[in-house]
């Protein structure tokens, strides 16, 4: 008969553990090269997807917006991962040029991954609600948030930066597919992100066997996360609702980093829900107070 995890002896339970570490780097993404946008600081989730590509083999660029240059911290992230860093807005269609020209020279060859990890609104930054939006801020933050992520795309196929087998991965949120008072026009920018990823999927796919694929993560204390209203209440709301609790950010890194390898070759123009299980639960006991 099976021993209880109390009556396992302690050398028994610290080999598990070992093992369980030997499993979580694997080389998943040997060989691999990729670009990955959106670090700011050690909260951001491309931070984390960039500690974890590394430890399981890759090698990438970094790249963000020349501001964050100023104000993040991607600069030591750049010397833990041995990556360099190629200032680029994900709006501006010479830099993203640049940007591909350059990863590919400093890796030697064409990218097998992306990461699409940003985002940000105006609107969203200065609390205006959702019914007195400004159009100025709407539009630049869709720019931002949404149509980079087709303006990436466009300039590697352009430029046939993706080997065949490649994996593009963008951030998403749920808000694309419910109303989540706070997250003003990020929402609508979401639903144009995730409808991008099917779309450009469709082409990619049949082109050059190219994926494209959204990840649906939980509420993450970042700083785009911090700027909802009202973060940390929707943010334990949802850990109340999801039967797993909130997806972390080194959840989300280590789905992501299986999107980008071989294990996953099959799966396109998705949007994958990483989210504890928040997306199918109605309610929970803990939110009824049954508990
Ligand atoms: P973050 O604030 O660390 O990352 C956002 C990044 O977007 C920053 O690095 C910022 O510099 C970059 N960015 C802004 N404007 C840019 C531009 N013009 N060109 C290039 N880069 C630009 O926050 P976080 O949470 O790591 O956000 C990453 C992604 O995850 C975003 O798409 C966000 O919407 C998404 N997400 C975040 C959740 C959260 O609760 N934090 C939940 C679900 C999705």
């Amino acid at each position: 008969m099976l021993k209880s995890f109390w009556q396992v002896p302690k050398i028994v339970v610290f080999s598990l553990c070992k093992s369980t570490e030997n499993i979580m780097s694997n080389n998943l993404l040997a060989g691999k090269r990729g670009i990955i946008f959106g670090a700011l600081d050690e909260n951001s989730i491309a931070w984390k997807v960039a500690l974890e590509a590394k430890s399981q083999g890759a090698v990438f660029t970094l790249t963000n917006a020349p501001v964050a240059m100023r104000f993040g911290e991607i600069k030591k992230l750049g010397e833990i991962c041995n990556a360099e860093i190629i200032p680029a807005d994900a709006t501006s269609m010479p830099d993203l040029e640049n940007l591909f020209t350059k990863s590919m020279e400093i890796l030697g060859g064409k990218v097998d991954f992306i990461l699409h990890s940003i985002g940000m609104s105006i609107n969203v930054r200065k609390g205006l609600p959702y019914t007195d939006l400004n159009y100025d801020y709407f539009l630049k933050a869709m720019d931002i948030s949404a149509l980079s992520f087709h303006r990436v795309i466009q300039t590697a196929r352009k430029l046939d930066a993706i080997n065949d087998w490649g994996s593009i991965v963008a951030l998403t949120y749920i808000a694309a597919q419910r109303a989540f008072p706070g997250y003003s026009d990020m929402a609508d920018n979401k639903a144009a992100l995730e409808s991008i990823a099917r779309s450009f999927g469709y082409y990619l796919g049949r082109e050059k066997k190219i994926r494209v694929n959204t990840i649906s993560q939980s509420p993450t204390a970042t700083t785009a996360g911090a700027g909802i209203k009202g973060f940390d209440k929707f943010s334990s709301y949802a850990a109340k609702v999801s039967p797993l609790g909130n997806a972390t950010a080194e959840d989300c890194a280590r789905y992501t980093v299986m999107m980008f390898s071989d294990m996953t070759k099959m799966v396109t123009m998705q949007n994958l829900f990483h989210d504890g299980g928040f997306s199918n639960t109605g309610v929970s006991e803990d939110i009824l107070d049954l508990v």
